[in-house]
């Protein structure tokens, strides 16, 4: 029993002179560890008479459970210790800045396409989508244009790889919007409104052609459509996007295989030191191309052409952003420059549409 007075002292003083949490766990090992000195003798119990036990083991128990709340009573001393040493030398300057959150901004291109497939829907145009790779047939064929028609050759297309043995025609990356006609005709029928914006690819380069650019295609079908409502829906929207009360468009006839009759559409125009001014002026700027959906066309996408008749026109997306917001060179639209992102982007909170109020 003395021996166990001295044990005590001596664990109890033991862990008190620690100062350092990882020799204060070594001590603790060695007093309570599996092989720790009062784990042995703990052991020992169980060799002991009845009557040895009875005395020894409840002071052993006590001894340990009073070196356990020493030891855990070290421990937080000594946690605490190294706390306040941490918050003495790391500390927070709340007087400092914040760091500069860096801001995206709206690309000219995915703003125009914004306002401009607003401005339809409230004409109730509904956006449709294609596939970018096209099969000739929906690219070219169905469109009336078969494969010995000079447009195939004007159109600059991009051919995809076939397989050596393979001799299906080569499929394409869409050189226009309008495939996305006859999807839509064969898989919703008539009538119909859409307006259909996506990528196009050709392979020409310089300050206005860059291989991918943007199209926005309009369909309309109905039983009775003229060239009149095309005229009105192009005024409208014209009036809407170039955000002026009075504009004046020329329908100069042209030619494309997929409508009959074709008309390409000037906008009445100024030009004064560079900047465009739109309704009022001698200059006259080619918007874009449309006419009445070429009977074929509706019989390749499974309408009627006896009951059935339509508008269509096809403009590019680029070329509305870069006329409406002063926009020079049509390459740099794709060179992700930041500095020329900041200047022509947009902010998400102003984007000028008919939603948020700001256009007119
Ligand atoms: N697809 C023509 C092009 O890429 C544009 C176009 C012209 C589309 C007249 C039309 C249209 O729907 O009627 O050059």
């Amino acid at each position: 029993m003395d021996g166990l007075k001295d044990l005590q002292k001596k664990y109890l003083s033991l862990i008190d002179s620690q100062k350092d949490l990882n020799l204060l766990e070594e001590v603790r090992v060695s007093i309570l560890g599996k092989k720790g000195e009062l784990s042995l003798k703990m052991r020992e119990l169980g060799t002991m008479s009845p009557d040895e036990k009875q005395t020894i083991g409840p002071v052993l128990n006590n001894l340990r459970n009073e070196i356990t709340d020493k030891f855990l009573s070290k421990k937080y001393e000594l946690e605490e210790i190294i706390l306040n040493k941490r918050l003495e030398t790391e500390w927070i300057d709340l007087s400092l800045p914040s760091r500069n959150k860096s801001k995206g901004s709206i690309h000219p291109i995915s703003q125009v396409t914004e306002e401009v497939s607003v401005i339809f829907s409230e004409m109730g145009f509904s956006v449709a989508e294609g596939p970018q790779i096209e099969t000739d047939w929906y690219n070219f064929d169905a469109l009336n244009i078969p494969p010995e028609h000079p447009a195939r050759q004007e159109h600059d297309t991009f051919f995809l790889h076939r397989e050596k043995d393979d001799i299906r025609a080569p499929n394409v990356l869409r050189t226009h919007t309008s495939p996305v006609q006859i999807r839509h005709m064969i898989s919703n029928g008539a009538p119909c409104r859409i307006i259909a914006p996506g990528r196009v690819y050709r392979c020409d380069y310089d300050q206005t052609h860059t291989p991918m650019f943007h199209q926005l295609e309009g369909l309309a079908i109905d039983k009775n459509i003229s060239m009149a409502n095309l005229k009105g829906t192009l005024e409208v929207f014209c009036k809407k996007f170039f955000e002026v009360s009075d504009i004046e468009l020329r329908f100069r006839a042209s030619h494309f295989p997929f409508t009959e009759p074709s008309a390409e559409v000037d906008l009445r125009c100024s030009w004064k030191d560079g900047k465009l001014e739109v309704g009022k002026g001698d200059s006259w700027m080619e918007i874009l191309g449309s006419g009445m959906v070429h009977p074929k066309v509706l019989d390749a996408g499974g309408i009627d052409s006896s009951i059935w008749q339509g508008f269509a026109f096809g403009m590019g997306i680029d070329r509305l952003a870069m006329l409406k917001y002063g926009i020079p060179d049509l390459r740099a639209f794709f060179d992700s420059d930041l500095r020329w992102l900041r200047h022509y982007g947009f902010s998400a909170l102003d984007q000028p549409n008919s939603h948020t109020g700001l256009t007119k």
